[in-house]
């Protein structure tokens, strides 16, 4: 009896580990100041002791940190490794599976050889256009008005591709300090963003299995945090592919709309339906107007190269917007937006190639993970561009993409799409390289993992790669 509650271990330890965990899945944000001693052992029905000590060995993990009269927080995780958004270095021996960044589409060659024709009849034109070229506008709001949400071009502002149209956006509408709900996973762009202006990321658990249950975890934290805005990707999110139902997404519309918050919709990943499930509604379809920002660009689509982005908003946030943004940027290159316009103009088709590319990549991308990492647990998405995957226990994904990185594999840790020190026990693999290559990467994953039938193979790289950059 008493060798068997040994094993239990202090109280206290076990407290310690429960909050460790409640900080690595970022249900306690980096930075949060911790309730005093007193309080949390009132809440608990423990001893002031044993939370002290709790408090004491996380301090001496690095996980919280005490200010002498402030309190004790958590201690923020500064990820200062090389993974920024974008790496060098893609050589032919170098898999680079930490961009979420299709090739550049077929139909590209020939929109920018129209596009030039179109520049060559308009010499006269000064070439800035503020706000963006009057044809691609109303081609943009053509698109939002079949889908559901009425709009007209004066509701569009172009800018250099969905990153700029984030940066405007929230330089317009978030302050220092401001609080900004977002749903956890995310996209790390998103996040460097918010911080760059100031703002606390508040993350709110989305479970791809249950999107239900995010609207209640908005509501609440919405109410708790009084968050300003809210960063959201209700089509194919960047990592985990999920696609919000439409009753839930209007349910966390009308939720965040009633709460005061702003929402930001990220739809870069919209038309990658693989499944081909359909258009879904607007995010902000069934609110008034000033309740929804939206942000598209033609990156996922079409190529990340070709630097076209939009921000679709009521005509208020509109000005506040291209006011930040005039401010910076004269123009978006009229060439570009020339192609843009063309391309929209066979838009059907420019989506239908890619998405049988990146059904043909997610497909080969489920099915290697399976035969070869059967302890790897994922949703396979029904869009987007990339598996979100959970890890089996024990293994952590900044080791494990320290390790791919000696052997030529490049990714981007798991840790880089949440706040805190969740999602280490998560690996995101974009299906935007071919059948082949993610092969080849599945293979060197399976390698690493010392996994079963994970034999070498031929094209596997070997050698170490260049320091990425961000
Ligand atoms: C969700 C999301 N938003 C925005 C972007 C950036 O898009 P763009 O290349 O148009 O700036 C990306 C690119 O990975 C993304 O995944």
């Amino acid at each position: 009896m008493t060798a068997v509650l040994g094993r239990v271990g202090p109280m206290y330890a076990s407290l310690a580990r429960d909050l460790q965990r409640l900080v690595e899945d970022g249900a306690v944000a980096a930075d949060a100041r911790m309730p005093s001693e007193r309080v949390l052992a009132r809440v608990l029905g423990v001893s002031r002791v044993t939370v002290a000590s709790a408090y004491r060995e996380l301090r001496e993990q690095g996980v919280l940190t005490s200010v002498h009269g402030a309190g004790t927080f958590v201690v923020p995780r500064s990820d200062t490794r090389p993974w920024g958004r974008l790496v060098t270095g893609d050589g032919p021996d170098v898999l680079e599976f930490v961009n979420a960044a299709p090739p550049a589409s077929s139909f590209l060659g020939a929109a920018y050889e129209a596009a030039a024709r179109g520049i060559a009849t308009t010499s006269a034109h000064p070439g800035y256009v503020p706000g963006g070229a009057f044809r691609l506008r109303e081609a943009i709001a053509r698109r939002y008005t079949a889908r559901g949400l009425p709009t007209t071009a004066d509701q569009i502002m172009i800018t250099a591709g969905a990153t700029d149209a984030i940066h405007a956006v929230v330089a317009a509408l978030v302050g220092p300090g401001n609080r900004v709900l977002v749903e956890h996973p995310t996209y790390p762009g998103a996040l460097d963003t918010l911080r760059a202006v100031g703002a606390t990321c508040i993350p709110v658990a989305l479970d791809p299995s249950d999107p239900d249950a995010f609207v209640d975890a908005a509501d609440r934290a919405a109410r708790q945090h009084d968050p300003v805005l809210a960063y959201l990707m209700p089509d194919h999110a960047n990592p985990s592919g999920t696609v919000l139902p439409t009753d839930t997404r209007r349910r966390l519309a009308a939720t965040l709309h009633r709460r005061g918050v702003v929402t930001v919709i990220d739809e870069v990943s919209v038309d990658l339906d693989l499944d081909g499930h359909g258009p879904t509604e607007p995010f902000g379809a069934p609110v008034p107007d000033r309740a929804a920002v939206t942000v598209g660009s033609l990156s996922k689509s079409v190529w990340g190269g070709l630097r076209v982005g939009w921000v679709r908003a009521d005509a208020a946030h509109l000005a506040a917007v291209a006011t930040v943004y005039s401010a910076r940027q004269l123009t978006v290159s009229l060439i570009d937006q020339y192609a843009a316009i063309e391309l929209l103009g066979d838009y059907e088709a420019v989506v239908a190639h890619r998405c049988d590319q990146l059904r043909a990549s997610r497909d080969a991308l489920t099915s290697a993970l399976t035969r070869s990492l059967p302890d790897w647990s994922f949703r396979s998405p029904s869009g987007g561009l990339s598996l979100w995957c959970t890890l089996p226990a024990g293994e952590r994904s900044t080791e494990l993409v320290d390790r791919a990185r000696e052997r030529g594999l490049m990714l981007a840790p798991g840790t880089r799409f949440g706040t805190g020190y969740a999602f280490d026990d998560c690996q995101r693999i974009p299906f935007t390289r071919t059948p082949e290559e993610i092969e080849d990467a599945v293979a060197v994953l399976a390698e690493l993992m010392g996994g079963a039938n994970a034999g070498p193979r031929e094209r596997v790289p070997s050698r170490a790669v260049p320091e990425a950059v961000v």
